[in-house]
């Protein structure tokens, strides 16, 4: 079958990256059956033609009106979607949308009409801000990291800065490439508005949100840069964990060590 990629290499290179992405979810066992979703723009890869293409669904709504956002395009995860299945062949688990002029709806022009995650107005509210402050950020990536979830499930870790420093502590790396920290959003029905907002409110200070007893959040220039910040946050949960099963807990490097950290490597405190 022809597909939207066949004669667009470029388009299709940026897609095998989310393919890759979506083949490592899966084998940390981040991505339980349709677990996680992500988008990716993929505005500059419109060409005339691909402008000119019909839908193949009616207009659907994104839930809220994004103006950064017009004529936009979107490659995005389906809805049920297997991401194991998205790391063999992207266009058999998703879909590219196009935003309509109005802002507030998007129609499926390729390859199938697979209907985008449901959490696509959190998805493509991140995209509309990182257009907005003129980020370049093309990725925004869910998924379901174990050892940050597990955390999640404790009152303790709740609070934001507590546990930032607790990771930050566990191996230098955490800071020098997570420098903005984890913003924990308290629980939200997956695909409300209560889950989206203040996803997009704490994105703007943190390198990666997380959602009480769900999952992460997390933005970047491409889909490798958000799975990595998400991968740098979940080891340090990891090395906790792992102290934690060796009986003790980790005693973390000092506020001193990490803060020298943050002075030798001019490290940034916001976007
Ligand atoms: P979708 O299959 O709709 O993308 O949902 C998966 C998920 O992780 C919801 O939070
Ligand atoms: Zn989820």
């Amino acid at each position: 079958m022809k597909s939207i990629l066949t004669d667009r290499p470029a388009l299709k290179q940026a897609l095998d990256t989310v393919a890759e992405v979506a083949g490592y979810l899966w084998q940390k066992g981040w991505a339980e059956r349709n677990g996680g979703n992500l988008t990716l723009n993929i505005t500059e890869y419109a060409d005339e033609q691909m402008r000119a293409m019909p839908a193949i669904s009616k207009p659907l709504p994104i839930g809220v009106t994004l103006p950064h956002l017009k004529g936009c395009y979107f490659y995005c995860k389906g809805t049920g979607k297997r991401m194991r299945d998205l790391a063999r062949d992207p266009m058999c688990a998703g879909s590219i949308v196009r935003i309509l002029d109005d802002c507030a709806t998007y129609e499926i022009i390729a390859d199938e009409p697979i209907v985008p995650t449901s959490e696509i107005s959190s998805h493509l509210s991140l995209q509309n801000y990182m257009i907005e402050c003129g980020s370049g950020y093309k990725a925004t990536l869910h998924t379901h990291p174990i050892e940050l979830v597990a955390m999640s499930h404790s009152q303790e870790w709740l609070d934001s800065e507590h546990l930032t420093q607790t990771l930050w502590s566990m191996i230098p790396e955490t800071l020098a490439f997570a420098p903005l920290g984890i913003g924990v959003v308290p629980y939200a029905l997956p695909s409300s508005v209560e889950l989206a907002d203040p996803t997009l409110q704490l994105i703007k200070k943190h390198d990666v949100v997380l959602w009480e007893k769900h999952g992460t959040v997390a933005v970047g220039p491409d889909m490798m840069e958000a799975f990595d910040q998400t991968d740098v946050l979940n080891k340090a949960a990891t090395i906790f964990m792992t102290a934690k099963n060796f009986g003790f807990t980790a005693e973390g490097m000092t506020p001193e060590a990490v803060q020298t950290i943050r002075t030798v490597f001019n490290l940034p405190n916001e976007r």
